[in-house]
């Protein structure tokens, strides 16, 4: 066996996006605001809508795994393990990785669903990677997928304009030559849970005619607070990510931020010494499709990564949670 270091390289991505496009036109049609006002405060220009009776978040989640699949050439028989970022499961169990795992045959590895929020997915690459790390598995598949539509209520101007559906996986194998994931850096603060969540639905407070009628199974947030905490939170732990490694903004190729608003996007390059030309940005196109935004990124840009490049990976969202991770692109 050799003894070199095993790093969890990301070999591969997929997406997927549905079809309908809820530009601002449209939501003009529905709560009183406007084009300008949404571009202005968030970038958000149009989001895509899963729609279809009884479809949930698996229903994106399996076409981008199955895309995953084909381009790196593999069968789903092959993957281990299957860890599904997500705040809108298909149901509260079984867990969504499970549904997928079986939907596309692979019989031999185990799954569970991960939750947090907008930054589910760094967290999920972050277990996926010590996985891999650890020499006991070869292949995880992360997937970040949300179906935001189920949870937003379209009646409330202030949170329907941000947030959208979409799927995006990855897979992680193990490298040899320290490409892949090389530092995370996560945190989670609960105090902030107040300012941002879905009330109802959970063991604390199930489902009731009562928590219907007051609207308690959509999102709720407190939206100039939880920017306040998001700037803040995305800025600084990018920033001591680059620190920690002994890096500037000039040896990043990339900055692949979670998608909720341009303005706090913008924040985070700033403190990062990165100019914009450098930070994947399609805010526009999908809004906040909250686990899957930074997979989305990855999808569009694959094509022009070049192997080596060092990119960070950041979000900050619900819960509150927030990280930056740390990757050499492999391929
Ligand atoms: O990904 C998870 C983490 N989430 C986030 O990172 C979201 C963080 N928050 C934000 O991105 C911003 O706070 C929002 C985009 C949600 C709101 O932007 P803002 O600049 O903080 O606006 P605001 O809430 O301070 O509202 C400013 C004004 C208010 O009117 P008054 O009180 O000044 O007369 C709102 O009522 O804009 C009004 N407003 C709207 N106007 C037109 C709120 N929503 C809308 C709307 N269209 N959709």
């Amino acid at each position: 066996m050799s003894d070199k270091k095993i790093t969890a390289a990301i070999t591969a991505v997929g997406a997927y996006v549905p079809e309908y496009r809820l530009t601002n036109a449209e939501l003009e049609t529905m709560v009183e605001t406007n084009d300008e006002w949404i571009r202005t405060r968030t970038g958000i220009q149009e989001r895509r809508i899963l729609k279809g009776e009884n479809k949930g978040v698996s229903a994106m989640a399996i076409p981008a795994v199955e895309e995953l699949l084909r381009k790196r050439g593999i069968s789903a028989e092959e993957i281990d393990c299957m860890i599904t970022c997500t705040v809108t499961p298909d149901m509260v169990f079984p867990a969504t990785s499970n549904i997928i795992c079986d939907k596309i045959g692979a019989k031999n590895a185990f799954g569970f669903d991960l939750s947090a929020a907008c930054s589910g997915f760094l967290y999920g690459v972050t277990t996926g990677a010590s996985f891999i790390e650890s020499g006991r598995y070869k292949k995880v598949v992360v997937v970040g997928a949300d179906k935001m539509s189920a949870i937003v209520d379209y009646t409330d101007r202030t949170t329907c304009i941000l947030f959208g559906d979409g799927a995006g996986a990855i897979l992680l194998e193990p490298n040899e030559e320290g490409y892949g994931v090389l530092d995370s850096l996560l945190r989670s603060d609960g105090s902030g849970a107040q300012y941002l969540k879905m009330s109802a639905g959970g063991s604390a407070r199930p489902a009731s005619m009562e928590t219907v009628q007051a609207k308690e199974h959509y999102i709720y947030q407190e939206g100039q607070q939880v920017f306040k905490f998001a700037v803040k939170g995305m800025a600084d732990i990018s920033h001591e990510l680059l620190v920690k490694n002994n890096l500037t903004g000039d040896d990043i190729a990339w900055l692949v931020p979670h998608q909720a608003n341009k303005r706090i996007i913008d924040a985070t390059a700033n403190r990062m010494g990165l100019s914009l030309d450098k930070v994947m940005l399609n805010i526009q196109k999908y809004g906040n499709t909250t686990s899957a935004t930074i997979p989305l990124c990855l999808y569009e840009w694959e094509s022009r990564l070049k192997k080596g490049d060092l990119i960070v990976m950041a979000a900050f969202g619900g819960g509150f949670t927030w990280g930056a991770t740390l990757v050499k692109w492999a391929y």
